[in-house]
């Protein structure tokens, strides 16, 4: 019988969740069900998700900004489905691959002055380790510094630069020397520094989890900082980067000119696993630094075809579409309607980003009956009440979200950079609704809580 992945999938799409209980992660399955968003996609196109039922979900996750440019883009996919057609000779190994000269030719170009070496990966993580280690091997110093709240992935060397407990706990030791310095102190920063043992400094110079901001005068600062003390500045730019916040690297706001820089998720338009790390020459050939080291650090799938092409279509497209501008313009209607939402709604505390990424953050109210139920919510589980808005925006307004790090109140939007005033109006009227409607506690949002504190509280304590 031949294959046939339609029939397949047509045959068993029911099972979705039953298989990943059984062979995957019977714990995300379950709390999908919990939360209501248990859903059987089956299509992807745009901004929107389609469940097997017809119904429409706008997506303001795009697959934690891996579509920026928009699922299914027609350019993307043509491009992977030529490069198919072309039988294109991949991962010959003991060869210099085109495509990846092109794409790295094109990268260099949008990068700030001198970083003009590329590294591809796979993956985020993939690219933060491959960084960090390109800075110990090219500056031959041990320690790395990094930023509370951070997240650079869950490899061992990237969880050993997060910065918050939830993820850490129960892997340790991580490595030695690495070690956390807080946001906008850099007094604390120079401490640091000045021991001169220290390889790099690296940031996400707006965080992914939670959405903060440094001062206006931390990045700056910290890269003369660094400078002065031989210390490498490393800008993980795999969530906020690619355009994501109206600059085509989140650092470009502050002017700053990393050392080395991390891009993964949509740079291949959501297709294909991909990362790339772009440095200074002298950091490069602090690693390859002999004919006989050419290959001291490589990954089998890195520059393969597939990702490479999707990678120059991306980069076109975003030119094309002028996907930067219209992040930063589209962003900032989006955090105009949403700001003025805090002058109606005191559980608004914060709205805030750069461009399409964007908290916001929740505070607790001040009435006496709200503040019982906000109060039992977060007792049971820390950032209790932000995913009863999530799981309210999912159910009344078929809006997907997620709540911005583990036991916050902070929800973060990351929609694709294509949406426009349309959806800006649909996003703004639904959290006014849910926040409306989050006034009761005998209403829609607060009835949702039961299911979910009854759930929390049976977590084993950490
Ligand atoms: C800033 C940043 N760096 C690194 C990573 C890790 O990427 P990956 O999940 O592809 O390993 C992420 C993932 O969200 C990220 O946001």
């Amino acid at each position: 019988m031949a294959f046939s992945l339609a029939e397949m999938i047509a045959a068993r799409h029911s099972e979705q969740y039953s298989l990943h209980e059984r062979y995957i992660n019977p714990s995300l399955a379950r709390v999908q069900g919990i939360i209501g968003f248990d859903k059987i996609y089956a299509r992807g196109e745009g901004a929107y998700l389609w469940d097997v039922d017809g119904n429409r979900y706008l997506d303001l996750l795009a697959g934690y900004s891996v579509f920026n440019l928009g699922r299914g883009h027609p350019t993307i996919r043509r491009a992977i489905e030529e490069t198919l057609a072309l039988e294109r000779p991949n991962l010959v190994k003991m060869d210099c691959p085109l495509l990846a000269g092109l794409l790295a030719e094109a990268l260099v170009k949008r990068m700030p002055p001198g970083l003009d070496a590329v590294f591809f990966a796979n993956s985020g993580a993939d690219a933060v380790d491959t960084a960090i280690k390109f800075a110990r091997g090219a500056t031959r110093r041990p320690r790395v510094l990094y930023l509370d709240h951070a997240f650079h992935g869950l490899t061992l060397g990237t969880l050993s630069i997060n910065g918050g407990s939830a993820f850490r706990d129960g892997f340790g030791p991580l490595l030695p020397g690495f070690d956390m310095v807080a946001m906008n102190d850099l007094k604390a920063l120079e401490r640091e520094l000045r021991k001169g043992d220290v390889a790099a400094f690296i940031v996400e110079p707006i965080q992914g989890k939670g959405v903060y901001i440094p001062a206006d005068d931390y990045l700056p600062g910290a890269q003369n900082l660094c400078r002065q003390y031989g210390t490498l500045l490393i800008c993980d730019e795999v969530q906020a980067g690619m355009g994501r916040t109206g600059r085509f690297l989140s650092c470009e706001h502050w002017h700053v000119e990393p050392d080395l820089v991390t891009l993964s998720k949509s740079l291949s338009g959501g297709y294909v696993p991909v990362s790339a790390v772009i440095m200074r020459r002298k950091v490069h050939d602090g690693v390859f630094s002999k004919l006989d080291r050419c290959q001291v650090h490589s990954t089998t799938f890195g520059q393969n075809e597939l990702a490479m092409a999707a990678g120059l279509a991306t980069l076109h497209v975003m030119e094309e579409e002028r996907l930067i501008e219209r992040a930063a313009s589209v962003g900032e209607k989006l955090l105009l309607g949403l700001s003025a939402l805090k002058e109606r709604h005191e559980m608004i505390a914060d709205v805030r980003g750069k461009g399409l990424m964007i908290g916001i953050e929740f505070q607790p109210p001040r009435s006496l009956t709200l503040r019982a139920a906000w109060a039992a919510a977060e007792t049971a589980q820390k950032g209790l009440f932000t995913q009863l808005v999530v799981m309210a925006l999912m159910r009344d307004h078929r809006i997907l979200t997620q709540v911005g790090g583990p036991g916050v109140n902070i929800v973060k939007l990351l929609p694709p950079l294509i949406i426009g005033d349309e959806e800006v109006q649909v996003i703004v009227a639904a959290f006014d609704a849910v926040m409306a409607e989050a006034t009761h506690v005998g209403g829609r949002v607060w009835g949702l809580s039961g299911q979910l504190v009854k759930h929390a509280l049976s977590q084993p304590a950490r």
